[in-house]
């Protein structure tokens, strides 16, 4: 891989841009402009030639990291990102996604903090919201879900435990309160639903398999953790979100849920007669 020739600038800017999940329609507008200027785009693997088009006028360099973490030296990336930035003024790192999401986004801050260089953060759509777009799922609902938890199994490659984490540790905290959307786990979907039972979460808990969401292979598969954990999930290398909750139980199971909830609120809301005089 080499950087395309570019007279050399006093520095440029960096702009981390977020590429959404993948539809060229689900990149931000202040995305799309900074495209449209860019002279350099490093870009993932992982994103469709329609959002390359945003850049018609940039020279594109796939920096060859795929959202499963397959991928060019991330020092590699770094130096890249610098270099560029002392040829060319607009140099665009396109990550999928939100860049802030599971994008190692400060290892790439740093290398170019410590040359100096200007950067800015243009958010996306992370894989998380796109997945409930396509389930049609809430990620959080009144009487039923109150937070949502952004998780993965997957420890990358140097960090401690990457070896095999069997402990279960990325589930601490996790709660059945709540929405769990589980990034980078197809392949251990399995083995993270029996971690989600053994912490307390029913096994009929309700979960959605999001594969490629946004892309024209969209799929969907509705299960539960027991399912999962005795079968897990069937994958191709597609990307695939998880989201594990009562709040995408099947609308019909959803609605007895919110009318008991409805029904205990207005028990307890009963007004108290105020007397006047
Ligand atoms: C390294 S992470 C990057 C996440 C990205 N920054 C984001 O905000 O969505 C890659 C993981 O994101 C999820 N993912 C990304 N795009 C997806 C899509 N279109 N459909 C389903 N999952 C997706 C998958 O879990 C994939 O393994």
């Amino acid at each position: 891989m080499s950087l395309p020739a570019g007279q050399p600038v006093a520095t440029g800017k960096v702009w981390f841009v977020g590429a959404g999940p993948g539809a060229a329609d689900l990149l931000t507008v202040r995305a799309i402009r900074v495209l449209a200027r860019a002279d350099v785009v490093l870009h993932d693997a992982l994103l469709t030639d329609a959002v390359l088009e945003w850049a018609p006028a940039a020279d594109l360099i796939a920096v060859g990291k795929r959202c499963d973490g397959a991928s060019a030296e991330q020092a590699w990336i770094d130096r890249a990102l610098v270099d560029a930035a002392r040829r060319h003024a607009v140099v665009v790192r396109l990550k999928g996604g939100d860049p802030t999401v599971f994008g190692r986004l400060d290892e790439e801050i740093d290398a170019l903090e410590a040359a100096g260089i200007d950067w800015e953060i243009v958010p996306g759509i992370t894989a998380a919201g796109a997945a409930a777009a396509a389930a049609g799922h809430s990620l959080t609902r009144r009487g039923v879900a109150r937070r949502v938890d952004i998780v993965t199994p997957r420890i990358g490659r140097g960090e401690p435990g990457h070896e095999g984490d069997a402990s279960g540790g990325w589930a601490d905290g996790l709660s059945p309160s709540g929405t769990v959307v589980l990034y980078m786990a197809g392949r251990v979907a399995g083995r993270c639903a029996r971690t989600l039972i053994a912490r307390g979460f029913s096994p009929d808990t309700p979960a959605v398999a999001v594969r490629a969401a946004s892309w024209p292979d969209q799929a969907t598969e509705r299960t539960t953790l027991a399912a999962m954990a005795r079968g897990g999930l069937a994958v191709d290398g597609r990307p695939i979100v998880l989201l594990v909750g009562r709040a995408v139980a099947e609308r019909r199971a959803l609605d007895a849920v919110r009318r008991q909830f409805e029904g205990d609120r207005l028990i307890a809301a009963e007004p108290t007669p105020v007397v006047v005089g």
